[in-house]
């Protein structure tokens, strides 16, 4: 099948000090593709790059038959309607209600103004997420658990054809972290939407991601599904993955 994201030889230096050195990267259509990496090797940069919220220096980057790195801005603006995000924080409005933050979206970029039509959308994404009763809460009376899980419903409110998750467990705790990586397996597998998850969680990705992709230089150092990336002979990995497996204390 056609890769649903494709990126060829994307560069992108800050101040002389590059970043990415060559990235190459096929997102197959339909699964959960993982970027993993050391903090800091760039993994959201090539993620803003992805979405075109950065331009990158050189490369291509083509989402279907479209090249996002050779599109006008209000093509690109329209195009990217297909994305949705999940922000390593959220990125709620705090003083909004659940309701008015996941409507937003489709007030905003779909100029929906019929509320009835709103809300059941709303209602039917709070449904889906588990958390029906929420919707007249703000924001800033949610735990953080909860926040993930309204902006996974905010980005998905706009059915998006791909989804992209910046870190979406750090800094919740390992009970928190498996309910958001089985929301993303959910969406990925209820909704069939492509998901890109961008993550220092190694375990994680290996029990979630149908391909895994190892940022390190500036380069993808191995990628492949989680067996033929345990089989890497590169050292970096290799390093990870003892890391990331090593034994519990008994
Ligand atoms: N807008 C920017 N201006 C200058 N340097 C940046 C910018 N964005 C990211 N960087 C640098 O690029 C490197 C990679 O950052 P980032 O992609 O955020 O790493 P991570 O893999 O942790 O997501 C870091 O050294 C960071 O300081
Ligand atoms: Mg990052």
């Amino acid at each position: 099948m056609n890769p649903i994201i494709r990126i060829r030889d994307l560069r992108k230096a800050f101040s002389g000090r590059p970043v990415l050195e060559g990235v190459d990267l096929d997102v197959p259509e339909g699964a959960i593709c993982a970027v993993v990496g050391q903090s800091g090797t760039g993994k959201s940069v090539l993620f803003k790059c992805i979405m075109g919220i950065m331009k990158p220096d050189a490369g291509r980057v083509w989402y279907r038959e479209y090249e996002l790195t050779a599109m006008e801005h209000d093509a690109l603006i329209d195009l990217r309607k297909h994305f949705g995000y999940s922000f390593q924080n959220a990125a709620l409005f705090d003083s909004m209600t659940v309701e008015e933050n996941i409507a937003f979206p489709l007030r905003e970029a779909l100029g929906l103004k019929n509320r009835k039509q709103i809300k059941k959308q709303v209602d039917e994404m709070l449904e889906w997420i588990g958390l029906p009763e929420i919707g007249r809460y703000t924001v800033d009376e949610l735990s953080g658990g909860m926040r993930k899980r309204v902006g996974v419903a905010r980005s998905l409110v706009m059915k998006p054809d791909v989804l992209f998750f910046d870190e979406p467990t750090t800094g919740l705790d390992p009970v928190l972290s498996e309910t958001i990586d089985n929301l993303v397996v959910r969406v990925n597998g209820e909704l069939g939407v492509s998901c890109i998850l961008i993550t220092h969680d190694i375990p994680a990705a290996f029990r979630i991601a149908d391909k895994i992709a190892f940022l390190d230089g500036g380069r993808i150092v191995a990628e492949g599904s989680a067996k033929e990336v345990a089989a890497s002979d590169n050292e970096l990995v290799r390093n990870f993955l003892r890391i990331s497996f090593s034994e519990l204390p008994v």
